[in-house]
């Protein structure tokens, strides 16, 4: 984060630090999406069953301070922050590797950028709509790619990556980011499938819908959950090498009922 943003005594920005290396039973985290309330539970998740250093990549320099300062209440001995738009696809390969330098390595990464964007099916503003799939697709595609890319050439690690339910079928409540979330799910399975014998791990994670700002004012679905309950399940997830998680665990087998419903049935539900 540039300078004039002050951060807590363990927190730094990526620009002031330079590569070390650190005991081999600390992990170093890379979030992509630093602010996401739902990848900072899980940092502080990861913290809390054993040391992390985290470097939080975002957007927003106020937002990422405030992250940088929760995870070091939750323990984090050191926090970097580094300015990220998902955007901003040419420049993902210098950030990110700039990020993890500064990191001295990376064990876990978690790519939470992600958008909601206008609900419902056809919508009325398609530049928004598409802006929606840049951030939710390109941007976090682009992300992923990256990180897998650096995790490879390192030797290995374990990417968590936050899909959604609505990844799973296309449904006229959420046309356009379930689209997006679709292509990212698929991109990081077959990437984990790919990447399996280099040692990179890769979690598809598919919550259903969470308490956060991304859904504040929006009547919580069935099955609703929280950031500390997503948080447990992808720390879990993480450490027995699980593929794809479900969250609550039993959208699993509801969203199993759904795939397989006939498009004329599934066609009358519009939430
Ligand atoms: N909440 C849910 O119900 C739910 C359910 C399923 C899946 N998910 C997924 O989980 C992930 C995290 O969501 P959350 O609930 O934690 O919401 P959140 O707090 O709003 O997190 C979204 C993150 O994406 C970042 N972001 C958005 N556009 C960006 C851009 N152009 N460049 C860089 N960063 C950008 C936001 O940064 P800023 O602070 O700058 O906005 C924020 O850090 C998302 O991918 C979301 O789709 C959420």
């Amino acid at each position: 984060v540039s300078s004039g943003v002050e951060h807590g005594a363990g927190v730094q920005s990526a620009e002031q630090a330079s590569p070390r290396a650190v005991g081999a039973d600390v992990q170093r985290v890379l979030v992509l999406g630093g602010s996401s309330e739902i990848a900072l539970a899980i940092v502080a998740e990861l913290q809390r069953r054993g040391p992390c250093e985290v470097a939080l990549l975002g957007r927003d320099e106020a937002r990422l301070s405030d992250a940088a300062r929760s995870l070091e209440r939750a323990g984090c001995a050191r926090v970097l922050t580094h300015p990220l738009d998902a955007r901003e696809r040419g420049s993902h390969a210098e950030e990110l590797g700039r990020a993890v330098s500064a990191l001295g390595g990376l064990d876990t990464a978690i790519v939470a950028v992600g958008v909601l964007g206008e609900r419902g099916g056809m919508p009325a503003d398609i530049d928004a709509a598409l802006e929606t799939i840049d951030v939710n697709l390109l941007g976090a595609g682009s992300l992923l790619l990256h990180t897998a890319a650096l995790m490879r050439a390192g030797g290995g690690g374990r990417i968590a990556v936050l899909s959604s339910v609505a990844a799973e079928r296309p449904r006229r409540a959420n046309v356009v980011y379930g689209a997006a979330k679709a292509g990212l799910d698929s991109l990081a399975r077959g990437l984990g499938d790919d990447l399996h014998e280099d040692g990179v791990h890769v979690l598809v994670v598919r919550p259903g819908f969470v308490h956060t700002r991304m859904t504040s004012g929006l009547r919580a679905a069935p099955l609703s959950t929280t950031a500390d309950a997503v948080a447990r399940a992808t720390a879990d997830g993480l450490e027995r090498g699980a593929q794809t998680i479900w969250v609550p665990a039993a959208l699993r087998w509801l969203m199993l009922v759904i795939r397989f419903l006939p498009r004329q049935v599934l066609r009358r539900v519009r939430s």
